[in-house]
This record gives C-alpha cells, sequence and structure tokens, in this order.
C-alpha cells in the first residue's frame, strides 16, 4: 500500500484522530500522525511526527507538510481531526480569547493543513481528504465559537470538493455526536456534561464510539466512496434524528423494555 503514498492524520495522538489512525494502520496504509502534544499509538504501526505540529500556524503547517512529505512521501489521504472542545457559557461570558482559540484551531487549523495538503494533491490529481466537523455544527448549543467553527468546517468542505473536484481529491466531512473518547470523558467527570443528557435524545439512546467514527472516515477515504465528495455525514448514533422528539413526549422505548 505504501506506493500509493502516505495518510496524514492531525490530532492522531489522542480520541477519534489515533481511532482512525489506529484503523487505517491495520488496514495496511502508511499512516503518520501529528499533533501539538505528541504521543506515540502504542501497538499499532503508526509513525509519530515526533516534533509538536500546531494546526493553527499558518507557517509550522506549511513548513511541517513538507518536511513530512521528504521524509514519508506523498500524502494522498489526510484526516482532519485535531480540535478542541467548546467552552460552555452563556453568552455575557464568552471571552474573545477563548472564541479565537476555538476558531482558530478548529477552524482555521482545518482549512490550514486542507490548504497544504490538497493543493499538492490537486496538482498530482489524486487525493481524498475528511474534516471532522460535529453534529454542534449542525445544530444549537452553548457553546457559541466551537458550533461556528463546526458549521465553517461543514461549509469549507464543500467549498473545497468543489475546489478540487475536477483534479480528483474528494473532500467530505463526518460529523461525530458526543463520542466517547477521554476528553468526552473527563468532561463527564468534571461535571460540565452529563452521560444521561448526552445519551437520551439519541434514537439510539447511547454515545459514540471513537471506532466508530474512524470506520466512517475509512470509508470516505476508500474508493468504496469513489461519487462521493462535499458531503457532510452524521456518525451521532441518531441524535439529529432523535433530538427533536422531546416536543412530542420523548422517544419510544424499546418493546419490553
Ligand atoms: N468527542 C466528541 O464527542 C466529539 C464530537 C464531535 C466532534 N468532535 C471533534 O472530533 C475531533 C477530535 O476530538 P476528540 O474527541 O478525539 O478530542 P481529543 O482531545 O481526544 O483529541 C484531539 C487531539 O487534537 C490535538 N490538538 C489540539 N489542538 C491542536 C492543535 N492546535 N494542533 C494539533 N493538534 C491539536 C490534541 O492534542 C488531541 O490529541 C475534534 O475536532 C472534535 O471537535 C468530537
Amino acid at each position: 500500500m505504501t506506493a500509493e503514498g502516505i495518510v496524514l492524520v492531525t490530532g492522531g495522538s489522542r480520541g477519534i484522530g489515533a481511532a482512525t489512525a489506529a484503523l487505517l494502520a491495520g488496514q495496511g496504509r502508511k499512516v503518520v500522525i501529528v499533533d501539538i502534544a505528541p504521543e506515540p499509538l502504542a501497538e499499532t504501526q503508526t509513525i509519530l511526527w515526533p516534533a509538536s505540529f500546531d494546526v493553527a500556524s499558518e507557517s509550522a503547517v506549511v513548513r511541517g507538510i513538507a518536511e513530512i512529505e521528504a521524509t514519508h512521501g506523498p500524502i494522498t489521504r489526510l484526516v482532519n481531526a485535531a480540535g478542541v472542545f467548546g467552552k460552555m457559557h452563556k453568552i455575557e461570558r464568552v471571552r474573545m480569547e477563548q472564541w479565537d482559540r476555538e476558531v482558530n484551531i478548529d477552524l482555521r487549523g482545518t482549512f490550514l493543513v486542507a490548504r497544504s495538503v490538497g493543493v499538492k494533491m490537486a496538482e498530482r490529481r489524486h487525493g481524498a481528504i475528511v474534516n471532522v466537523a460535529s453534529v454542534a455544527g449542525m445544530t444549537s448549543g452553548p457553546i457559541h465559537a466551537y458550533t461556528a467553527a463546526k458549521a465553517g468546517v461543514i461549509q469549507i468542505t464543500q467549498t473545497l470538493a468543489a475546489e478540487w473536484g475536477r483534479s480528483g481529491v474528494r473532500v467530505n466531512a463526518v460529523s461525530p455526536g458526543f463520542t466517547r473518547t477521554a476528553a468526552l470523558e473527563a468532561g463527564i467527570a468534571s461535571g460540565a456534561l452529563h452521560k444521561k443528557w448526552l445519551e437520551s435524545p439519541t434514537a439510539m439512546n447511547r454515545l459514540v464510539e471513537p471506532i466508530e467514527v474512524a470506520q466512517a472516515i475509512a470509508w470516505l477515504l476508500s474508493p468504496m466512496s469513489s461519487g462521493v465528495t462535499g458531503i457532510n455525514l452524521p456518525v451521532d448514533a441518531g441524535y439529529i434524528a432523535g433530538t427533536t422528539w422531546a416536543a412530542y413526549g420523548g422517544l419510544p422505548e424499546a418493546p419490553g423494555t
């Protein structure tokens, strides 16, 4: 598979990025992970880019992508999984430094890495990119910068798909629902989030597992989705389908429960 180039996963040391990198490496792909806090993935064949890689820094991204390609070969698949969660605040308390941090990493960072990698893919007439957005970008919540940044990720996914469609590069997004990563578990442990409130609006009454998001990403990177570009695929255990049922008295329980 290495003759096909490499897969680059940003935010690959933890959570959804780590699950995706491990899955793709297990399928025989040469996977390089980058992260602002780089840590190797134990018991996987993934390759850690050892230097800290900040997706929000234009100069660091341009330099880093050039060095990675010089060292490991052309990037033919990209997963933009680096991100930070939104801080929950009443609108009066939104601090603009926090707004800038979330928008800079989640939206600007996704654009910077997609542009650096995608322009080269387009020149080579071959490539696939998946951006990790969120159901938060499709709904509303008291995470003002995060929802706007993720809506922006969904938007730039369409624009980049149109930009490079004639050059053989596909660009898609996945929108995870509440996904059981260490970051989410920490939010539950701190009391900022309540597991029951995260689960009960979903049709399936549960959190999403990181591997389930990884499997959707792997499909969007593979020839199995060769006719698909510019979409945003929710992987949300039915959060979007189920969340409006509260207005009608709630979702039905399974028979016999
Ligand atoms: N877990 C969820 O419930 C959920 C739901 C919807 C969307 N998402 C999105 O999925 C993506 C991954 O989230 P996760 O839950 O796996 O979180 P996570 O914190 O486990 O992983 C995110 C990774 O990104 C890295 N990172 C942070 N800032 C960076 C930067 N500036 N440059 C490079 N790397 C950076 C972190 O070090 C970390 O390894 C994020 O974009 C997040 O918004 C998560």
